[in-house]
């Protein structure tokens, strides 16, 4: 493998750190290509736990460079003690890991933004993670966001540019009605991380093109799902950046070519946190069970995920999307003690049969699930509480 892409194939949470994890004992590097610190990926090392935010996955793995690339969002504060919470459990992290200079910074008014714009929606909020991820894409694409490369300029550059970027964004807030961002008090925490980190960012692309000339064998790590694609999901209840696997190739620069296997990682049933359209969410007890069974609450905001069946119309879509040539189902277990277990196999709407997941919401919500119905394997709760 020169290079493997795994992605997530539903809307998130699908156990991709596991299998990244179980696949980079063989990578020479891993690296996030997109998203922010709305991801919570869970390793367990050492029989110790760990739920990374921004670090990818195989960053416990000394033979592993870890590599934040460029189409991240990062929040340098959240990252720096994020290395720090890693560093004092033992594990030498600085040695090893790079940060793309092309990555876009999130900054505590991104954060305010956020976080403000859900409370004014209110029921109609799409019911983000509040970490900054919207408002710091919005400043990338309006060409006034902070990249990582700024972080290498000169100290009174950077506090001169930090200045400025944090009273036109106060404004902004302002305007809004929401709270402000205290201007001196962020520059010195930005001042501290930015020594830390400094060392760390690089031209990320130049080393991964190395690797691939030297037979390194890298393995890029898609945050969040296909589902919640900015341009291939449930828009608007989505997050701003490509989980696909498109977004593998501008996020760290490998050319599309390099990309030799694609792993979609999905979860036996289906989750989703947030608002948005969800066919085969079951809100009466199946759901409730797979809820409590597969104890499916977010690792980044601790909310609780809705539950439903599995959706072969979406996974068949992510299949084509994405060009996936392996799969890998998690969870399976979660289901042991069902007695029936429901797979929806295309979608009606109306008379219409639907194989492919609609593009658009308002005709999503149209479709009605239509289920082949399992018989369960059987594992009787006692048999699988003994086996717990
Ligand atoms: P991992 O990598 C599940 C969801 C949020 C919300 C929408 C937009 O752990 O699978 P955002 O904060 O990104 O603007 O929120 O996306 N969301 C996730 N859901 N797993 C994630 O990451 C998610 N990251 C964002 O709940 O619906
Ligand atoms: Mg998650």
């Amino acid at each position: 493998m020169p290079v493997s892409l795994i992605i997530g194939g539903q809307w998130g949470d699908e156990g991709k750190a596991k299998v990244i994890d179980y696949l980079a004992r063989d990578a020479d590097f891993v690296v996030r290509y997109q998203g922010g610190a709305n991801a919570g990926h869970t390793v367990v090392a050492d029989g110790e736990k760990f739920a990374f935010h921004l670090l990818p996955s195989g960053v416990l793995y000394p033979h592993v460079t870890s590599i934040l690339g460029g189409g991240m969002v990062i929040d340098p504060i959240a990252l720096a003690d994020e290395i720090d919470s890693v560093t004092k459990r033992g594990f030498a992290l600085m040695d090893r890991m790079l940060i793309s200079d092309q990555a876009h910074l999130v900054l505590p008014y991104h954060i305010q933004m956020d976080r403000g714009s859900e409370e004014r929606l209110g029921k109609s909020s799409i019911g983000t993670t509040k970490k900054g991820i919207t408002p710091a894409y919005v400043d990338k694409i309006g060409r006034r966001g902070v990249r990582m490369s700024d972080m290498g300029r000169p100290r009174g550059e950077f506090q001169d540019l930090m200045a400025k970027r944090i009273r036109e964004a106060n404004r902004d807030l302002k305007r809004h009605g929401f709270a402000s961002v205290p201007v001196a008090k962020t520059i010195d925490a930005l001042l501290v991380v930015r020594r830390k980190l400094s060392p760390l960012i690089t031209d990320t692309r130049v080393v991964l093109w190395d690797a691939i000339d030297r037979g390194k064998r890298i393995l890029c790590e898609g945050a969040q799902g296909v589902l919640l694609d900015i341009d291939h999901g449930t828009y608007p209840f989505v997050t701003s950046s490509h989980p696909s696997a498109g977004g593998a190739q501008v996020g760290t620069g490998l050319p599309p070519t390099s990309i030799d296997r694609v792993v979609g990682i999905f979860k036996a049933y289906c989750t989703r946190v947030g608002n948005g359209p969800f066919p085969t969410e079951d809100r009466g007890a199946g759901g409730k069970k797979l809820a409590r069974i597969g104890n499916e609450f977010g690792t980044t905001t601790g909310r609780p995920r809705r539950c439903g069946w599995f959706d072969a119309v979406a996974a068949r879509t992510a299949v084509k999307l994405n060009g996936i040539t392996d799969i890998a189902l998690t969870k399976l277990d979660v289901l042991d003690t069902f007695s029936e277990i429901k797979v929806c196999t295309s979608y009606r709407r109306g008379k219409k049969r639907i194989d492919y997941f609609p593009t658009d919401c308002r005709s999503l919500e149209k479709c009605r699930p239509h289920y082949e119905v399992l018989e369960g394997w059987g594992m009787t709760t006692d048999s699988f509480e003994k086996s717990q």
